[in-house]
C-alpha cells in the first residue's frame, strides 16, 4: 500500500463561473446543472457520427424533463422517443403528440390499459403513434384483447435477444408464429424490432471477446429479419423500424445492414458511467452542484479524534472537511480537487461530510461540485433543472415525477 499524495489544488475555473452563475441565480440548495453548450456540442457529436440512413430515437428515461427531451428533439431534428412507463408514455403522448414513441421494455398490459383510460378524446392521435413492446406470446394474446377492448389497431415492435438475455425472442418458431398473428390479425399492425445490446461495450477487447459478441448480436438480428421477410415479404420489412443500441454502442453502427435508427441518451449529458473511449467525444453537461454548510481546516471524527494526526500524516486527503447541504447521491465529486468521501463518518443525505488536502479552500455558500454516475433516477432528485448558458443561469427545466 503507498502512501496516498495530497490531491487537493486550487478551483477549476469552469467550475468557479458555475458557481458564480448559481450565486447570481439566488440557488442555495442541492440543484441539477445541464451545460446548455456542452449539451449541444453532445447532440451535435452524436448526430455527426450517424452514417446516412440511420435515424435518432431519444431515451426519455436518461433525459427525464419535457422542456429538455424538447430542446434535444428540436436540435436534433428526432421525432423519436423511446419512452419505459405509463405516466411518462401519457404525459409525453399529451405535451407532444406527433412523436413516434417506442417502448424500451414490454408494459404489462394493465399499464397499456391504464394508458388508454388516461388519454382524453383530443389526445386519441397520439396513441397512434406508440409503438407496443411485445417479448412473448402471452403478452402478444393480452394485447390483442385489449386492441379488441379498445377498438383500436395497436402498432406492436418485437423485442429481440440479441445476446443481453434480458428476455426477448430469437428467430424460430416461436418468433414465426407471432410474425404470423400480426400479420393476418386486424387488430395490430406490425411496426419493427428493437435488439438492445449494452452488453457488448462490457466485454473485453482482448482475444476478440467484443468483436464475436457484436457478430453474434447482428447475425441474430438478421436471422430474425430474415424470418420476417419470409412471414411478411421484403416490401414490408423494407418499411419496419429496427432499433438498436444505446450510448455505449451506437456508434457501432456505421451502416444499414442490421439497423436503421439508433437509440441513445444518457451520452448526450455524460454522467460518469458514460465515460468511456467511445464515448470520448462527448463532454460531461450535468453536474449537482451543492452549497457547502461548513468548512473546517481540520478534520475531527467522533470517538476518534486522538487518530486524527496519524490519520492526517498517512492520508493528507483527510486534513481538511467540508458538511455540504445534502448529499449521499450516485454521484461523485470533482470540484473543488481532491475530494472523497469519508468512510469512517459514513454517508448523510442531509449533511454529508466530504474531506480533502491541505489546499482545499472553500467558504461555506460556496458550491462543491459532482458528476452524477447516471441520469435515469439522478436526475429527479433535485426539482427543476438548472440551464447553465453564456454564464448564466437562463431556464428552469422541470423533470418528471419521480414516481413515473
Ligand atoms: C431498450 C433500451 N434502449 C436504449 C437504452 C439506452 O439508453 P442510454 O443511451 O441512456 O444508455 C436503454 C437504457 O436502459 C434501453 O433500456
Amino acid at each position: 500500500m503507498s502512501k496516498p499524495g495530497d490531491e487537493s489544488g486550487p478551483r477549476d475555473d469552469y467550475f468557479l463561473g458555475l458557481q458564480a452563475a448559481l450565486t447570481e441565480a439566488g440557488i442555495a440548495a442541492p440543484t441539477l446543472v445541464i451545460d446548455k453548450a456542452r449539451l449541444d456540442a453532445n447532440i451535435d457529436t452524436l448526430m455527426g457520427h450517424l452514417p446516412a440512413g440511420i435515424a435518432y430515437r431519444i431515451v426519455a428515461k436518461s433525459l427525464p424533463s419535457l422542456d429538455l427531451i424538447a430542446h434535444i428533439r428540436q436540435r436534433s431534428g428526432s421525432n423519436r422517443l423511446m419512452t419505459f412507463n405509463q405516466p411518462l408514455l401519457t404525459a409525453l403522448s399529451k405535451a407532444m403528440p406527433d412523436a413516434d414513441q417506442l417502448l424500451g421494455k414490454p408494459l404489462p398490459v394493465a399499464a397499456a390499459r391504464t394508458y388508454f383510460k388516461s388519454l382524453d378524446v383530443a389526445d386519441a392521435p397520439a396513441a397512434a403513434n406508440v409503438q407496443w413492446l411485445i417479448d412473448t406470446p402471452e403478452r402478444l394474446r393480452q394485447y390483442r384483447e385489449l386492441a379488441a377492448a379498445t377498438g383500436q389497431t395497436l402498432r406492436v415492435n418485437f423485442e429481440l435477444d440479441v445476446g443481453l438475455h434480458r428476455g426477448g425472442l430469437e428467430a424460430g418458431d416461436t418468433l414465426k408464429s407471432m410474425l404470423e398473428t400480426v400479420r393476418d390479425a386486424a387488430e395490430f399492425s406490425f411496426a419493427g424490432f428493437m435488439g438492445y445490446e449494452p452488453h457488448l461495450a462490457a466485454l473485453p477487447e482482448a482475444l476478440g471477446w467484443r468483436e464475436r459478441a457484436k457478430s453474434g448480436a447482428w447475425r441474430r438480428y438478421s436471422e430474425a429479419l430474415a424470418q420476417a421477410t419470409e412471414v411478411l415479404g421484403a416490401d414490408a420489412v423494407s418499411k419496419l423500424v429496427r432499433n438498436a443500441a444505446g450510448s455505449p454502442t451506437y456508434r457501432y453502427y456505421q451502416d444499414t445492414d442490421v439497423a436503421n435508427e439508433v437509440s441513445a441518451g444518457s451520452c448526450l449529458v455524460k454522467p460518469t458511467h458514460f465515460d468511456t473511449a467511445l464515448l470520448e467525444p462527448h463532454l460531461p453537461a450535468s453536474f449537482i452542484a451543492t452549497p457547502v454548510i461548513k468548512s473546517m481546516a481540520q478534520t475531527r471524527l467522533p470517538g476518534l479524534e486522538f487518530a486524527a494526526d496519524g490519520q492526517r500524516a498517512w492520508d493528507p486527503n483527510t486534513s481538511r472537511t467540508v458538511f455540504i447541504y445534502g448529499g449521499n447521491w450516485l454521484a461523485d465529486p470533482v470540484d473543488p480537487p481532491g475530494l472523497s468521501y469519508n468512510k469512517t463518518f459514513g454517508r448523510s443525505s442531509n449533511q454529508e461530510m466530504l474531506t480533502g488536502g491541505h489546499n482545499l479552500v472553500i467558504a461555506p455558500d460556496e458550491f462543491v461540485f459532482f458528476r452524477p454516475h447516471q441520469s435515469e433516477a439522478v436526475f429527479l432528485q433535485f426539482g427543476d433543472i438548472a440551464v447553465y448558458e453564456d454564464g448564466r443561469i437562463t431556464q428552469r427545466w422541470p423533470v418528471f415525477p419521480a414516481s413515473a
